[in-house]
């Protein structure tokens, strides 16, 4: 990391808050100091912009640590937080979203509209026997239906889990049977670049190995030629619009389970992280308005991301309608049928918030500043990035092509456990630096540490560390307890290991560097070397596998695989290697999908056998080679290089 950290810890351009902005922030710098007067109190002032059926009796009880209780006694109904208060406060008419299809069809669903989808769709869950605590498994394209049916389920109790559309039919099933969902809820497909794409096949594939599975819910939304499984499928128009649009809310414990969400860890078996009510709900609405600086009356908030990724869950769904805010839902990919479409999606709404990726920037940064350049992006007053580091380059970019250098921008660092953002500057405080994240948000005790599990002083690097329970954290992995204790709690005794680098500058503030384990991000989505390594060695040609995460100007880091083929299919070949990415999208899904492999006669290995990722990263990086001495036989390294000439 040392080169380019020190480049960026040179990075001395600073950006003051707008004055109008900071004179009605939200939040103000005092709140820091409120906060960690009493953090917990902090929190439950922010659990009170919920409505509760019964408040609480104990803010937190984390006497069985780490597995935390947050508003123990409380009662309340997600759902009815997100939609019927709004409307009995009389703002059923207000817009909850302005959606936009691929194609360009337009939906504008307001908070009645959605209290009476969102009934309908809990009174059919009832009607398929769907009860509080049952799982409910959700593959869905970017349209209302999806945020509906999150809702519904959330309405009776019954825990969603959301798989990404772009994830493979073995994928949707191994999650499927983690969690031994009972419906499905699906379409049959959606748009994406110009053409539909399925999404109903995947289901029928995944579903051949799942049979407690008893039916599957079908949104028709292409309307192409889907296989049908009769007394299993049915339309979702034929059950849920004939069901009353009346539904009253069940109250349930602050900590009944809201959702399960899987993400990759270190070992190929994705992991199901856990999150309930209370403390996910009120950490998202506080963070959402706070680090935003929503203005529900005015604010127009954009999260251009997909809901099958928690930053979709708790910003284009659970936030902005925690906090009746109006939102944009766009389908389909920023370059159709042109690549000023976010840009014009932007002016058509006045979006004043834009949340996106910084993969998403750097496309953007390639195809070139004349084209936002031709849209009117004035409306903007906040600009958020998330999912991976920031580079100064994107930042400035950012700041300067689509906030018109006007507007702050919020590089908020989270993760799929924390539920909610935990560190970021606040738009009316901070003075932002481009490419840190700055700051742990009030309530929030960051720190960064040595190996030993010390702080860190000012000016060093070490490993970032949550130091105290926070209200969205996940409460354990799906099924395995054992598994949560060891992954996060174990490597820094009561402390939460988030598996990121970070480094404090010589002011303390944070700059997050990628993580430290055998995770990549690749276009802000977390992948699993060994997920994909096991992927590879499924396939009947592959004897071995190593995956590296390599720079990638684009998506931050992308897959580079070295293989070693079974005898006869050693030659490899472009047929094979296509062969082997297909086969990976097709385990995985295509973000998996490598953007090289290499062909190899043998892998680097320490003596005690563990494959010496590093090297590889250094020549899928185009490097000179790091240290060699540990190697087996560092002859290895040469082959490798010599394969490299013929790259696939
Ligand atoms: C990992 C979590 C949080 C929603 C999207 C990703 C990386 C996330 C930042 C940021 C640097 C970031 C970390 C983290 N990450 N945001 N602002 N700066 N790195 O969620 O799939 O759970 O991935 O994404 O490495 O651990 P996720």
């Amino acid at each position: 990391m040392s080169e380019a950290l020190s480049n960026l810890l040179r990075e001395d351009r600073r950006f003051a808050p707008p004055a109008e902005l900071a004179a009605a922030a939200n939040v103000t710098a005092d709140t820091y100091g409120e906060a960690s007067a009493d953090r917990v109190a902090f929190w439950e002032r922010q659990a009170r912009r919920l409505h509760w059926d019964q408040e609480w009796d104990q803010a937190l009880d984390w006497s069985n640590a780490p597995f935390a209780k947050w508003f123990v006694g409380g009662r309340l109904n997600a759902a009815y937080n997100c939609v019927d208060r709004h409307v009995e406060a009389g703002n059923g008419d207000k817009v909850a979203y302005h959606w936009e299809g691929e194609p360009g069809d337009t939906r504008t669903i307001t908070y009645a509209d959605l209290q009476r989808e969102v009934s309908k769709a809990a009174n059919a869950l009832i009607e398929l026997g769907v009860q509080t605590g049952d799982r409910v498994a959700i593959y869905m394209p970017m349209i209302p239906e999806t945020v509906v049916a999150m809702l519904a389920c959330a309405r009776i109790g019954a825990p969603h889990t959301v798989v990404f559309g772009g994830f493979s039919a073995t994928a949707l099933r191994d999650r499927i049977q983690d969690c031994d969902a009972r419906i499905v809820i699906t379409s049959d497909g959606g748009y994406r670049r110009g053409a539909p794409s399925a999404l109903k096949p995947q289901v029928d594939q995944a579903l051949a190995e799942c049979p407690d599975v008893r039916n599957v819910l079908v949104v028709k939304r292409t309307s192409q030629d889907v296989e049908w499984k009769d007394g299993r499928d049915l339309w979702w128009h034929d059950v849920v619009d004939r069901q009353s649009d009346q539904h009253t809310p069940e109250f349930f414990d602050a900590e009944h389970p809201l959702y399960v969400m899987y993400t990759s860890g270190t070992t190929g078996k994705p992991k199901g992280i856990l999150h309930t009510t209370g403390g996910y709900l009120t950490q998202v609405a506080w963070t959402h308005w706070g680090v935003f600086d929503i203005k529900p009356e005015t604010d127009i908030f954009w999260t251009a991301a997909d809901i099958g990724w928690v930053t979709g869950h708790s910003y284009i769904v659970y936030g902005p309608l925690a906090n009746g805010v109006t939102s944009v839902m766009y389908e389909g990919t920023p370059d159709t049928p042109h690549q000023g479409r976010w840009w014009e999606l932007i002016a058509k709404y006045g979006v004043t918030i834009l949340y996106c990726a910084p993969t998403a920037i750097r496309t953007f940064m390639k195809w070139g500043e004349q084209i936002p350049a031709e849209f009117d992006l004035t409306s903007l007053r906040v600009l958020g990035s998330v999912g991976e580091p920031i580079n100064p380059e994107a930042y400035v970019w950012y700041r300067t092509h689509i906030g018109g250098d006007r507007t702050p921008v919020v590089d908020t660092w989270w993760q799929t456990e924390t539920g909610a953002l935990m560190i970021s500057p606040l738009p009316g405080v901070t003075e932002g630096k481009p490419g840190a994240a700055m700051k742990a948000l009030p309530g929030i005790a960051a720190e960064v540490v040595d190996d030993a599990g010390n702080p860190v002083p000012n000016g060093s690097g070490g490993y970032l560390v949550i130091t105290e329970p926070w209200p969205a954290m996940l409460r354990t992995l799906w099924g395995d307890d054992q598994r949560y204790v060891d992954t996060y709690w174990s490597r820094f005794q009561g402390r939460y290991f988030a598996g990121d680098g970070a480094k404090k500058d010589d002011d303390g503030d944070i700059w997050l560097l990628g993580r430290v384990d055998d995770v990549m991000n690749v276009s802000g989505h977390r992948l699993s070397t060994t997920e994909i390594e096991s992927a590879l060695v499924s396939h009947p040609k592959v004897a071995e596998a190593a995956v590296v995460g390599a720079n990638d100007p684009t998506t931050g880091q992308a897959v580079v695989a070295f293989v070693i083929m079974r005898g006869s299919a050693a030659s490899g070949g472009d047929a094979v290697v296509k062969e082997l990415r297909d086969h990976v999208a097709s385990e995985i899904g295509p973000i998996a999908k490598p953007r090289q492999i290499l062909v190899v006669d043998e892998l680097p290995k320490t003596r005690s056998g563990k494959i010496m990722r590093r090297l590889l990263r250094d020549v899928a990086e185009n490097r000179e080679l790091g240290d060699v001495t540990t190697l087996t036989d560092s002859s290895v390294m040469e082959l490798i290089r010599t394969n490299l000439s013929k790259p696939g």
